[in-house]
Order: structure tokens, then sequence, then C-alpha cells
């Protein structure tokens, strides 16, 4: 199964690398494509997937799932047949969200997660999970956390995560990235 990330932050930004480093993990390098990125970005990524300066919307893609909160049906572990790809939005979530990937919904069919946004890895992550054979209803999340910053600051992440041995599941080194973060 291949996991398209089509970019859409104006830049890639550190966040990002750490949630795109985190889903290589999780899928293999060898399954994930991010599409959308500038040339002068890709060697940011190269090492955790395939990278292309192309857009998703001019590949053509045949039994591609493009995955959308708004969608109408939920992502069942039975979808493993009936789709080659699965797509995601590479963006580092809004509250409220903007439904960035509005462009994209007449391409795909979509398949939704809940109606809780999730981090794009969380995502990513939830589908894996599924496609091989859990249900949504099967696996345990937090919504929203918390982090106390270096100069007792409190950081919230209002999004979705997938908890495994009572924590959420979070990329490597994002906690201490947001840590010491100034201006937070
Ligand atoms: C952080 S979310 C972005 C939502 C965003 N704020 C927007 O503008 O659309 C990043 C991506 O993760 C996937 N995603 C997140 N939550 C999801 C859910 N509940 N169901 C399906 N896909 C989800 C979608 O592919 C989405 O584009």
């Amino acid at each position: 199964m291949k996991y398209i990330i089509e970019h859409l932050e104006d830049e890639v930004w550190e966040w990002c690398i750490l949630e795109y480093k985190h889903m290589s993990e999780v899928v293999g390098k060898e399954n994930l494509i991010f599409t959308n990125v500038s040339k002068a970005e890709h060697h940011k990524i190269s090492k955790y997937g395939e990278v292309h300066e192309e857009s998703v919307r001019s590949m053509n893609l045949k039994n591609a799932c493009l995955m959308e909160m708004v969608a109408d049906k939920i992502l069942e572990p039975s979808d493993a047949k009936k789709f080659d790809c699965f797509v995601f939005g590479g963006i580092l979530g809004d509250n409220p969200p903007q439904g960035r990937t509005k462009v994209l919904h007449n391409l795909f069919d979509m398949r939704n997660l809940g109606q809780e946004q999730m981090s794009t890895d969380t995502a990513v992550l939830v589908t894996h999970m599924i496609l091989n054979g859990k249900k949504l209803n099967e696996i345990k999340f937090q919504d929203t956390i918390s982090l106390e910053t270096n100069d007792g600051e409190e950081i919230i992440l209002p999004y979705r995560y997938v908890v495994e041995n009572g924590k959420p599941v979070l990329p490597e080194g994002l906690f201490e990235m947001l840590k010491n973060q100034e201006g937070l």
C-alpha cells in the first residue's frame, strides 16, 4: 500500500520533517511518497520517502482514496482491497480546520477517521492500523495534549492522538522542539 502526502505548507518546516520521519517509520520509506514539494526542499525529506515536485492533482492516480475528516464514510479494514493508495494533506493542523484539501475532493473517493482533527502522522498511523485489520472504535485516542515549555508556558495541541502504553504517540523530538521554541 502506498501513502501519499500532498505537502500543502509554504515550506517543509522542522515540525513537518518530524511528522514525515514518524510516518516513514510507521509505513516504511518504500511506501511513502511526498508530492507538491518544491525542488529546493527535497533534500530535507528524501531519506523518508520518494519526493515529487508534482502535485497529486496532475498525477492521474487510479484507485486512490483521500483521507478527509468531512468524508461521509469511515475507513474500514476492507478498504485495503478497494484502494492502492491513500492521500493525506501534508498540513500542520489549524483549529478550526481550514479544509485545505477541498481542492482534491472531486478527484478521489474519500474516507474519514472520525470527525476529530488528527495530526497528519497520526492520520497515517491510524490508516495503517485500520488497513491492517483494526477498527477505528478499537483504537484508543487522546484529544488535545498539553506541554509545559522551559519558561513555564503551556502549549496546547488541540488534535487527536493515538494512545499506546498510556501515552500519546508523537513524533520523536516534537516535545523537545516545541519546548525549546521561544515565543510560543
Ligand atoms: C492536520 S490535518 C489537516 C486538516 C486541516 N486543518 C485542513 O486544513 O484541512 C492533516 C491531514 O490529516 C488527515 N486527517 C486528519 N484528521 C483526519 C480525520 N479525522 N479523518 C480523515 N483524515 C484526517 C487528512 O488527510 C488531513 O488533510
